[in-house]
């Protein structure tokens, strides 16, 4: 089998380092031997010693004239000029396993309809979670499996950075800085930050197991940008853990609603211990209940691992990729917990505004820095920090365990 590996970073080396470690697994199963013909890089100068064992090429041109691949693997990142390249193999009816997140959920939908038009695959086992097997799951074992809600915590620097706040006690300034020293964080770290790098995972997420891409102008993205540290403090306080949680759940006659958004998790939820860099999945439906996988989310070895797998998986599965639908979630009819954090100069203004839309107040606690209102609802939005919890918690079960900082619930 001829392979040809666009990008040879983090992520192609350890392509590359898995099919030489597994060479003999993969021949068996494969019945024919791997062999990498050709690897595309963008600087030349960077992959002199890999020249002495592997064809790399800067070259497009001549890497694309190849194209005798069996199959290509893409690991370059980005939508330019991945997207090209993609569409370039799949139109020549040659598959493409990715690993890239930002070119699926954006282009997904147009790559996968050109490779069903050519009976090929285009698939992206490692485009969600690197390590965890989820999108093979959605596809091979649970592929007729009805679905409801799916809930992730998807993004490793982002949860790197709030497991550092919460047992540290460090600011997330201070844990974003340590995860770049440490190589989890890019040197920008907006995608993760913002929430970019969950939003696109979660709309993968979502079509697998709803059966149609999600418009991304209705995905709701909220990243770290307005939590601070006395909201964290609070919440665990009250025996709760901030994560960055993505959610996708489907709301019955083809529609599904996704977001991603900072959510407080009560003590008694899978998600709860789930620290550092690793990434946790749950999915619910009627049949299956409960069912929750956690694993390295990035890597070299776990994400390479996932891509020869993909291509494994894919090789030997004739039946049907898609899903057609999900099943619809409670999520539609479910009212949840919110926390709306008032800093101390916008009291009178805050007061007013939590009031305003008939929101049930719960419970209000107090901070050195302003107040939180605890409201019950669906859906709610303020021009203040809102934050969800997710998991069973109820203000009435709270033990408040500083008098000092919390004076008082309702
Ligand atoms: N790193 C992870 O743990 C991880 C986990 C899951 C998914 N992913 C995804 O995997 C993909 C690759 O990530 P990575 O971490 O391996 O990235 P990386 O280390 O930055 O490697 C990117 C590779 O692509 C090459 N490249 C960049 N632009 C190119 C161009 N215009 N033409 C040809 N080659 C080009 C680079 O060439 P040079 O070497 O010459 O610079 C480099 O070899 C991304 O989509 C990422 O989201 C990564």
């Amino acid at each position: 089998m001829k392979i040809g590996l666009l990008g040879f970073g983090t992520v192609g080396r350890g392509v590359v380092e898995r099919i030489q470690m597994t060479n003999q697994q993969l021949t068996n199963t494969l019945s024919q031997q791997i062999n990498i013909e050709a690897v595309l890089i963008k600087n030349h100068q960077k992959h002199q010693a890999e020249k002495q064992t592997l064809f790399v090429t800067n070259d497009w041109q001549v890497f694309s004239q190849k194209c005798d691949y069996d199959v290509v693997f893409e690991a370059i990142g980005g939508l330019e000029p991945a997207y090209e390249y993609t569409r370039f193999f799949l139109e020549k009816g040659i598959p493409v396993v990715s690993a890239n997140k930002k070119l699926v959920a954006e282009k997904g939908s147009e790559l996968e309809e050109i490779a069903e038009s050519r009976n090929i695959f285009y698939s992206y086992e490692a485009a969600v979670a690197g390590g965890i097997p989820i999108i093979n799951l959605l596809e091979g074992s649970l592929s007729t499996t009805p679905i409801s809600k799916i809930t992730g915590i998807l993004n490793g620097t982002t949860n790197y950075i709030l497991t550092e706040v919460k047992e540290k006690g460090v600011t997330v300034e201070e844990a974003l800085s340590q995860a770049q020293l440490l190589g989890y964080a890019e040197s920008d770290p907006k995608d993760d930050i913002e929430g970019y790098d969950a939003w696109y995972k979660i709309r993968i997420l979502a079509k697998l197991c709803f059966g149609s891409w999600l418009n991304p102008n209705k995905v709701e993205r909220k990243g770290l940008n307005d939590v601070q540290q006395w909201h964290i403090e609070l919440g665990q306080k009250l025996g709760l853990t901030l994560k960055l949680v993505a959610e996708a759940a489907y709301l019955g006659d083809g529609e599904a609603k996704a977001e991603v958004a900072p959510a407080f998790i009560s003590n008694d939820h899978p998600f709860t211990y789930v620290n550092g860099v690793t990434n946790a999945i749950l999915i619910e439906g009627p049949t299956i209940g409960q069912l929750c996988l956690q694993g390295p989310g990035a890597g070299k070895e776990a994400t390479a691992n996932s891509m020869v797998e993909d291509l494994l998986f894919q090789s030997n599965y004739e039946g049907k990729r898609s899903k057609s639908s999900g099943v619809q979630s409670e999520v539609a009819n479910s009212f949840n917990h919110y926390f709306i954090f008032v800093a101390n100069e916008d009291l009178q203004e805050g007061i007013l505004e939590v009031e305003k839309d008939d929101n049930q107040i719960c419970a209000q606690y107090s901070h050195p820095e302003g107040e939180v209102y605890v409201v019950k609802g669906q859906d709610i939005t303020s021009p203040f920090p809102v934050i969800k919890i997710i998991g069973d918690w109820d203000p009435a079960q709270v033990k408040v365990e500083t008098e000092s900082a919390i004076l008082f619930s309702l």
